[in-house]
């Protein structure tokens, strides 16, 4: 997993210290990002301790503990808590993760969060991902086809639906743009690893009609070619993804309609 630090001159305070939950001995220490638009001491990090006797084992299940028995004001995004909609992802021991997939026992020492880095926050956890949305929506991410509509469904071999394995499992969790140094400092050009992926799962499918025109789309300095194949995105993919794969076989489509 990639490790990301913060700066050395990071703005952010220690906070409020919460005291141990009483008479118990199996606890956990966290230090969590805190933000509040509405507050006076931003951003800090503020400590809990989960009783782990009371808790379930996943980095999920403590900051709901938290937030049910200890500080109702702590805010972050989850929903199946099953690795599968990609709300919880926030930053966990250094990496860009999924909280619900990531056991506590798998970390050492302090558990510290951040919210996924690079974005604006809008409370604590919780990062504002407009941009992130309306990138995926830039790719046009659906079939796009001109012959006329076949009238049960759009066929496709089983070689070629085998070619959208590895891409049609992205959950849109944005841990990989997040990780990736081209679009922290790009990332209002570059579409990032997460979009271009999507990109791609489009441009492989065997049914979609607009190849041409897709690859036409994407033929800019930047929301294409500000990848430099670092691969923090592939590192950090809780689903096992490879985006900078899926970026360089673009790469190569648009080399290939050139010769
Ligand atoms: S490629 Fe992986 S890390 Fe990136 S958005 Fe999809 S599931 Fe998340
Ligand atoms: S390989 Fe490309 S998309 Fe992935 S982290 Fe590096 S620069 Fe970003
Ligand atoms: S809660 Fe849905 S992916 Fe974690």
């Amino acid at each position: 997993m990639v490790q990301l630090t913060l700066p050395k001159n990071s703005r952010i305070v220690s906070g409020k210290v919460w005291p141990k939950p009483e008479n118990q001995k199996n606890l956990r220490e966290f230090k969590i990002y805190r933000y509040d638009p509405d507050g006076e001491t931003n951003p800090r990090t503020d400590t809990y301790f989960v009783d782990l006797d009371d808790c379930g084992p996943m980095v999920l299940d403590a900051i709901i503990w938290i937030k049910n028995t200890i500080d109702p004001t702590l805010t972050f995004r989850r929903s199946c808590r099953e690795g599968i909609c990609g709300s919880c992802a926030m930053n966990i021991d250094g990496a860009n993760t999924l909280a619900c997939t990531k056991a506590m026992s798998d970390i050492k020492g302090v558990i510290k969060i951040y919210p996924l880095p690079h974005m604006p926050v809008v409370k604590d956890l919780v990062p504002d991902l407009t941009r992130f949305y309306a990138q995926h929506a830039s790719i046009e991410p659906w079939l796009k086809t001109d012959t006329p509509k076949p009238e049960k469904e759009w066929r496709q071999s089983h070689g070629d639906r085998e070619k959208l394995d590895g891409l049609y499992e992205c959950i849109l969790c944005a841990c990989c743009s997040t990780s990736c140094p081209s679009y922290w400092w790009n990332g209002d050009r570059y579409l990032g690893p997460a979009a271009l992926l999507q990109a791609y799962r489009w441009l492989i499918d065997s049914r979609d009609e607009r190849t041409g025109e897709r690859l036409d789309e994407l033929e800019d300095p930047f929301k294409l070619y500000r990848c430099h194949t670092i691969m923090n995105c592939a590192q950090t993919c809780p689903k096992g993804l490879n985006p900078a794969k899926a970026i360089a076989e673009i790469k190569k489509m648009m080399v290939a309609r050139q010769v």
